[in-house]
């Protein structure tokens, strides 16, 4: 299993909030570089046949093939959703399970995705017996190869301790909003380093707009010759995290993936790490 996780890419586009645009951006997304996209069967936020259609049009013109991909989806509670649901709400979770992610294989045209995360747990308070009964579902999900990896997003130390101390198995990543004003998250990342879990932060930019105008950065930016915004890539990556973008921008995106040839000064990401926006 470990050996395998060399296929995960170093960055994860997203694809939420681009509705129309999503299979255009999808596929700008790989000519570009990306290799690890994020989706989810959540109509509400995301549109993913059309990330579907963006893959098609990739593979279609020989940018890349399915292989040199990796392609992470979501299945969301209903709860989460609109009326638009990947599933039969009658159904139990463990068929709404199995059911969301049908539709997400034939949405990206796929038999397997390479990683599958229950999008958030039914009680921010803990982890409960529906959490328990999706998961289960999950893992036999991988067990059948409709998926290489597990994942849960929005958690707490919290969730994760109950999830780890009730299943055999636990995820392969965390998906999480990464605030600055947490320290980005440190005690939580530090949390998933000690179980080898891959901590991936989303919402860099967005959830950390002061950071990104604090003079400190972009003083560090600007004799770094990058934008603050790839400072904070290359920050997350220098903390051991997988870090997502949401850019619908082509100039953007090649910024974002610059941001991996950026080395920060230790001095330099210890500061950054006690920026608390
Ligand atoms: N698990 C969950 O519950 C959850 C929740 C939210 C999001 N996500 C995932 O995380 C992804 C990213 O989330 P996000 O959109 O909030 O992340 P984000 O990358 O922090 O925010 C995107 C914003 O940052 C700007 N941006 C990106 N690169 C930039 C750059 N180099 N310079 C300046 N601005 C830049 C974009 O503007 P431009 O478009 O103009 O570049 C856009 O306004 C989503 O698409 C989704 O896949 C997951």
């Amino acid at each position: 299993m470990l050996n395998e996780r060399r296929s995960i890419p170093d960055f994860l586009y997203g694809t939420a909030w681009k509705e129309a645009r999503t299979p255009l951006l999808t596929e700008l997304a790989i000519r570009m570089g990306f290799r690890g996209i994020d989706t989810a069967n959540q109509r509400r936020h995301y549109f993913e046949a059309g990330v579907g259609q963006g893959l098609e049009a990739a593979y279609a013109e020989g940018v890349v093939a399915r292989p040199d991909l990796f392609l992470q989806t979501k299945f969301t509670y209903q709860d989460g959703q609109d009326h638009r649901l990947p599933y039969d709400p009658e159904a139990s979770l463990t068929v709404q399970v199995g059911q969301s992610l049908s539709s997400s294989l034939e949405h990206l045209g796929t038999d397997y995705v390479d990683s599958f995360v229950l999008h958030g747990p039914s009680s921010a308070f803990g982890w409960s017996n529906a959490d328990g009964e999706v998961w289960e579902a999950m893992c036999k999900e991988r067990r059948d190869g409709r998926t290489r990896f597990l994942g849960v997003s929005n958690v707490s130390i919290r969730h994760l301790e109950q999830m780890m101390a009730a299943h055999a198995e636990a995820p392969t990543f965390v998906q999480n909003r990464c605030f600055a004003s947490l320290r980005w998250d440190s005690d939580l990342r530090s949390f998933c380093e000690k179980r080898k879990i891959i901590y991936q932060g989303f919402s860099l930019l967005t959830a950390n707009v002061e950071v990104l105008h604090d003079t400190r950065l972009i003083d560090l930016a600007a004799r770094s010759g990058a934008t603050p915004a790839q400072v904070v890539f290359a920050f997350a990556r220098s903390i051991g995290m997988l870090p997502l973008t949401g850019t619908s921008s082509a100039e953007h995106m090649k910024q974002d993936l610059a941001s991996r040839d950026l080395a920060l000064a230790p001095e330099a990401v210890r500061a950054i790490e006690s920026l608390i926006g």
